[in-house]
């Protein structure tokens, strides 16, 4: 069954050509004489309209089939028709199509959650197997699959690779100990066992001995990777340009509309990139992404702008044509301090900046993206590159207005002494790292990346509010359905 998309039948000439319509049907009109039917198949926004004039004497003279499958479309019915497509009489659209035959695939009883009256966002979520059907969603995952083509597009005409890092490690490139534990072993045996050995009078270290990794899967504690970085610098440092774009884990108890579970993050990994190369790449990677929805997904982003969030159009326009506000991490917080009683948590040199700083930063003091650099080590992770002043690492994260950080990169530290000090600095174990380690023994170079946070990427382009409105099935704490 070969049909043609509703966004291709929209777009083409009304030339009384007999076209067929698939789709499920958002709603249907019967007023004595005449029929309309609104029917929508997802490829694009609009819908488009199917007539049926019951007083037309050129009607096909299958009547009788036609008001029978009538009888049985409701809202969200599937069907499949064929008609004349021509120039729309009526305002609102440009060309319909005249009913000549119809079939219902696929009935649709009064139960169906996703009605015409506006349903709350919260009810759509534990709908999500249904909410693709409606406008917001329908465009919503339309523009997160033109993000990625525009990901993979702009890298790709950079000379990048696209690789891909593995999802189950044994290394926590964060180090922050937030990952999923990926194990066959069984915790209910390991429970029974535990009770016969009398694990309650026992001391910790006897009570872990009990987990016998050799008989796991890997042999070993392996977990969900928390970003591909590390894996990414062994091919950037082979291909020169690389890049992953993938499913990412976080084990963070984060209840915001931020934070997910699960996320997809991008990440570029540069050989021969310094700090200030990774940052005008960034820069350039937001605004070809921002500009390629504003150009080529129009019609959705007016959507966004009229009814999700009123000025997301023109802000995107504004961030596409403004330079970027860089300022290093110690600018960031004097600037914060004078402005100290504004917020919850007090801003001081050496603070991790909590969101309310991001946003002040990009909100309130500069009013634009802000690229934050040379952040204190002590507050970032192992691998980052050392400055001179011996306290701050070559650290950026860019934040944006609305939503804070968006993009977290560095330079990584080529040196194989200071980069091993580091990881004995913090009690790493360096004989879990000597694959990374060698890629500073054997032909170091200056190298460079960055994570973006795809779905954070989705807020700020479609104005969305809460991050598990921007993915299909949501992971977060205790949500993990479909
Ligand atoms: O700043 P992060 O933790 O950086 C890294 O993981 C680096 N290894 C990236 C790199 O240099 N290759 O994460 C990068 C981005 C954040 O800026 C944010 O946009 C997103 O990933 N992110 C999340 N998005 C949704 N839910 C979460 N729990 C996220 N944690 C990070
Ligand atoms: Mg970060």
């Amino acid at each position: 069954m070969k049909t043609e998309l509703i966004k291709d039948i929209l777009t083409s000439k009304p030339d009384g050509r007999i076209v067929t319509v698939c789709g499920w049907v958002r709603t249907m009109r019967d007023s004595k004489n005449l029929v309309f039917i609104q029917v929508n198949d997802g490829s694009c926004f609009a819908n488009i309209q199917l007539t049926f004039d019951r007083t037309n004497p050129s009607n096909p003279n299958n009547a009788n089939e036609i008001e029978n499958a009538l009888s049985n479309i409701s809202t969200g019915a599937s069907l499949k028709a064929t008609g004349k497509l021509i120039e729309s009489q009526g305002a609102g659209q440009a060309v319909e199509v005249n009913l000549e035959t119809l079939e219902v695939l696929g009935k649709c009883p009064s139960d169906y959650p996703i009605q015409k009256k506006a349903a709350t966002m919260e009810f759509l979520r534990e709908n999500a197997h249904l909410r693709g059907r409606t406008n917001t969603f329908g465009a919503v995952f339309r523009m997160r699959s033109q993000m990625a083509y525009a990901v993979h597009t702009f890298f790709q005409e950079r000379g990048f690779f696209y690789i891909n890092t593995p999802e189950i490690t044994g290394s926590d490139c964060e180090g922050a100990g937030e990952m999923f534990q990926v194990t066959t072993l069984s915790l209910e045996k390991l429970a029974e066992v535990a009770i016969e050995k009398g694990a309650a009078g026992m001391k910790k270290e006897d009570a872990a001995k009990l987990v016998n990794y050799g008989k796991d899967f890997f042999g070993k504690p392996v977990s969900l990777t928390v970003s591909g970085q590390l894996e990414a610098e062994t091919l950037a440092t082979s291909l020169g340009r690389v890049y992953t774009f993938g499913p990412t884990f976080r084990a963070e108890n984060s209840n915001t509309t931020r934070h997910l579970a699960e996320f997809w993050m991008c990440e570029p990994e540069m050989a021969f990139f310094d700090l200030n190369d990774d940052m005008d790449i960034q820069e350039e990677f937001i605004k070809y992404l921002l500009n390629w929805a504003l150009t080529k997904c129009s019609e959705d982003m007016e959507f966004f702008n009229k009814r999700i969030q009123p000025g997301v159009i023109d802000t995107l326009k504004h961030v596409v044509e403004t330079p970027f506000k860089r300022v290093s991490y110690t600018e960031a917080v004097a600037e914060l301090e004078k402005h100290a009683d504004e917020f919850e948590f007090k801003p001081y040199w050496g603070c991790d900046l909590a969101t309310e700083h991001e946003r002040y930063l990009t909100e309130k003091i500069y009013k634009c993206p802000v690229m934050v650099y040379n952040y204190p080590k002590e507050i970032k992770a192992f691998y980052m590159k050392l400055n001179d002043d011996g306290k701050t690492v070559k650290a950026v994260d860019v934040l944006v207005p609305g939503l804070g950080e968006i993009i977290g990169g560095s330079e990584r530290e080529e040196s194989y002494d200071k980069l091993l000090a580091r990881i004995n600095e913090l009690g790493l174990k360096p004989e879990d790292y000597s694959w990374y380690l060698d890629l500073r023994k054997f032909g170091t170079v200056p190298h460079s990346g960055f994570g973006l946070g795809f779905e954070r990427l989705l807020l700020y382009v479609t104005g969305m509010q809460n991050i598990r409105d921007v993915i299909p099935y949501p992971r977060a704490p205790k949500l993990a359905d479909f």
